[in-house]
Parts: C-alpha cells; sequence; structure tokens
C-alpha cells in the first residue's frame, strides 16, 4: 500500500552553531513587554545589526535550500528578503498563544538560550481527522501537534501561516529566541503572460 502525506507543512529542523557574540548582542538589546513575562526586542530590524549580518545570510541560505531541495520549488529570478526580524525573551512562566505570522511567506525562529525545562515550540495542525484517536505512533502528517524542544543553535523554518505556540518555562533561566519573516521578491512569469505576478 502506498500512502501520500497529502497537504504537509513542511518544518524545517536544523542547528547553527551559536557564536557567542549573537547571545551577548541579545542581551545588550533594548526590550519591551509583549505579555505576561514575555518581552521582545524594540528593534524589529536585528539582521540589519552587526554581529547578526552573518547569520541572516545562514539563514537566508538555509531557507533557500529548504524551498529548493526540500520542497522542490524552483527561485530562478526569485530572491528572498529578510522582512523583520526580533528578538523574544522569555522567562519563568511565560509563555505564548497560538498564532501565525501575518504578511509574511516564510518564517523561522533560531534559538539562543534555552534549557530543558525553557518549554517547548508547539505547531499546530488545522486538519481535526484522526485527532482523538489512540496511536501506536506519532506521524507529523496527521498529528494535531508537533512539539519540539529547542536548543541553543536549534533553527526552525516553516510557512508563516503554519500556527504554532510557545509552551510555559519553568526555566530560572531566560530563554531568548531571534524570529524573522521573510518575502519572496522578483517575477513569477506564466506561458499565456495573463498571469504573470511581480511580487
Ligand atoms: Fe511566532
Amino acid at each position: 500500500m502506498q500512502i501520500l502525506p497529502l497537504n504537509a507543512r513542511p518544518l524545517a529542523i536544523d542547528h547553527i552553531d551559536l557564536d557567542p557574540r549573537w547571545l551577548a548582542h541579545s542581551l545588550s538589546q533594548p526590550q519591551q513587554p509583549i505579555s505576561g513575562h514575555a518581552h521582545r526586542s524594540t528593534n524589529t530590524r536585528q539582521f540589519d545589526l552587526e554581529p547578526l549580518r552573518d547569520l541572516g545570510l545562514k539563514v537566508l541560505d538555509r531557507t533557500s535550500l529548504y524551498l529548493t531541495e526540500g520542497l522542490g520549488l524552483d527561485l530562478t529570478g526569485l530572491s528572498l528578503e529578510l522582512q523583520n526580524s526580533w528578538f523574544v525573551y522569555h522567562s519563568r512562566g511565560s509563555s505564548a498563544g497560538p498564532h501565525q505570522h501575518r504578511r509574511s511567506v516564510i518564517s523561522g525562529c533560531y534559538y539562543l538560550a534555552c534549557d530543558r525545562d525553557s518549554g517547548h515550540i508547539q505547531f499546530h495542525s488545522p486538519c481535526v481527522e484522526f485527532a482523538d484517536l489512540p496511536r501506536k505512533t506519532w506521524l507529523p502528517q496527521i498529528s494535531p501537534e508537533w512539539s519540539i524542544l529547542p536548543e541553543p543553535g536549534t533553527l526552525l523554518i516553516f510557512p508563516s501561516g503554519l500556527s504554532h505556540s510557545v509552551t510555559e518555562s519553568h526555566s530560572p533561566c531566560l530563554r531568548i529566541c531571534l524570529a524573522w519573516n521573510i518575502w519572496i521578491r522578483g517575477q513569477i512569469s506564466c506561458p499565456d503572460q495573463l498571469s504573470d505576478l511581480k511580487l
């Protein structure tokens, strides 16, 4: 029997070794509260700042691989553009409810500081089929949610419309994550030229 994982929302998990300068930079950034015990950096163009330009280039490189090698897309004539990027700081007791990143195509996050008690990031399926049935094996394509425990250096790349949340931190350590949105620019041409699209 062949089973096709139809309508998947592919998530890329990767690792980039943490540069201590990135962590020091994150701790130096002005912050504003977003909810409960969570804060975010007031500057939302972090990849424009040294020393994060290098990480931004790595993120674009990995995102291009995700789209071409992972999803089979053809990016000829198109380019990826980092729209915004911001740090999120979670202290003990903080969490984040389900949300999507609107007005974006591809999003991602990179963890600079966390431990085993800092909480999971969970990705939620819009599908409810099989959701409550007992299972021997958890398959990502039919799981109502998929939970990841990040480590420092973990990189995640996902479609911006994929709903996700963060479970509560029980750690005395600050969890620091850099999040971003990517837009695609260029011209998508169609043979009939009637539905050409400029992004
Ligand atoms: Fe998010």
